[in-house]
């Protein structure tokens, strides 16, 4: 299959209409989204939803985030929107927040994985809104790389991944938040975070209390209940090395002659870490270097999220 690539800056009626055409076909659009490029399909189309586990490699056993417009289409996909969803959604929607409720019926099996729920996410990208307005269905979207690498922060990281696989790129410039959403299930008593990111652990406190975090909060344990939470992910093929001080990095690095190790600085900030840190590691590992070293941020609750992404990039496969 020929993919077609087409710059989208919102509004461009031109790959928008292309971009609902192959939706509405059954087909795959790779299109951006604040945190990562989505590969998104029809959700309610099981035929499509399964291109996207071939296109993937992804293991049919774990579920796909259906992105919405508004909060409006909620009651398509889920059969119950509780107070918890109410109030995260008023929040912290459009934005980098993934919600787990029970599902609704006509939501096909494919897509969560067999189960009883279903994660649904309005995202805040234009052109993520614009696409989803404009095919006026809600899309399954997982992040738009094979199943194991790096997800894509820019439409040039889907080529390289999936190119051949879909029929359509829209390509939106890099991606600003840079790493995947958060994910908190709210269809149970007690609320769980699947999957720390963007929107910080306090700040869903702060509206719900208590969130019950699988694991601990060192999150490099096998211990979380997300189908798609295994060890590794998000990894590159360059060996990732952590280190606990810069003194411990500068050691590593000196025993190193002889051999390339790339060093990749974080910024200060943890924003700032998030939205460098998928596009640093994709540009180092197509550098063919030996190793990427790398300072582990401090165990703070706002590195959560970073340091869940490096644990889990640096974790033997
Ligand atoms: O930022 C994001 O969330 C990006 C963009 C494209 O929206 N999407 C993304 O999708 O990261 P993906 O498939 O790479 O990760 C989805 C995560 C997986 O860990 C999956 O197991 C979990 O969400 N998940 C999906 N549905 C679930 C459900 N019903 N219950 C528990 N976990 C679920
Ligand atoms: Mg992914």
């Amino acid at each position: 299959m020929m993919t077609r690539l087409l710059n989208f800056q919102p509004p461009n009626e031109a790959a928008l209409l292309a971009a609902v055409d192959v939706i509405h076909a059954g087909g795959l659009v790779a299109f951006p989204t604040e945190t990562v490029y989505g590969l998104g399909a029809d959700a309610l189309n099981p035929g499509a939803v399964r291109r996207i586990f071939s296109a993937k490699g992804r293991p049919s056993t774990n579920p796909l985030i259906v992105h919405i417009a508004d909060v409006i289409q909620v009651k398509r996909v889920a059969a119950a929107w509780p107070e918890a969803a109410m109030k995260l959604a008023a929040k912290f929607w459009p934005g980098p927040l993934t919600i787990v409720v029970p599902k609704h019926d006509r939501v096909p099996d494919a897509v969560t994985a067999g189960g009883p729920t279903v994660a649904v996410r309005c995202p805040s990208a234009p052109a993520a809104l614009a696409l989803l307005t404009a095919v006026g269905v809600p899309l399954a979207a997982p992040s738009a790389n094979r199943s194991g690498e790096l997800s894509p922060t820019t439409a040039r990281h889907v080529m390289k991944s999936l190119a051949g696989e879909v029929e359509l790129v829209l390509d939106g410039g890099p991606c600003t938040g840079g790493i995947e959403s958060t994910v908190i299930d709210v269809s149970r008593m007690t609320y769980r975070l699947l999957r720390p990111g963007l929107v910080s652990l306090e700040a869903l406190e702060r509206i719900l209390g208590p969130i019950e975090v699988p694991g601990g909060n060192d999150f490099d344990g096998e211990a979380f209940p997300s189908p798609g939470m295994q060890t590794r992910h998000y990894a590159p093929r360059t060996p990732l090395e952590l280190f606990a001080t810069h003194a411990d990095l500068d050691q590593r690095l000196a025993e190193c002659t002889g051999s390339r190790s790339a060093v990749l600085r974080l910024p200060d900030s943890p924003e700032a870490a998030s939205a460098m840190l998928y596009e640093e590691l994709h540009r180092l590992d197509a550098g063919g270097c030996d190793r990427v070293l790398v300072v582990l941020p401090p165990d703070e609750p706002q590195w959560l999220a970073v340091r869940d992404r490096l644990l889990r990039a640096a974790s033997p496969a």
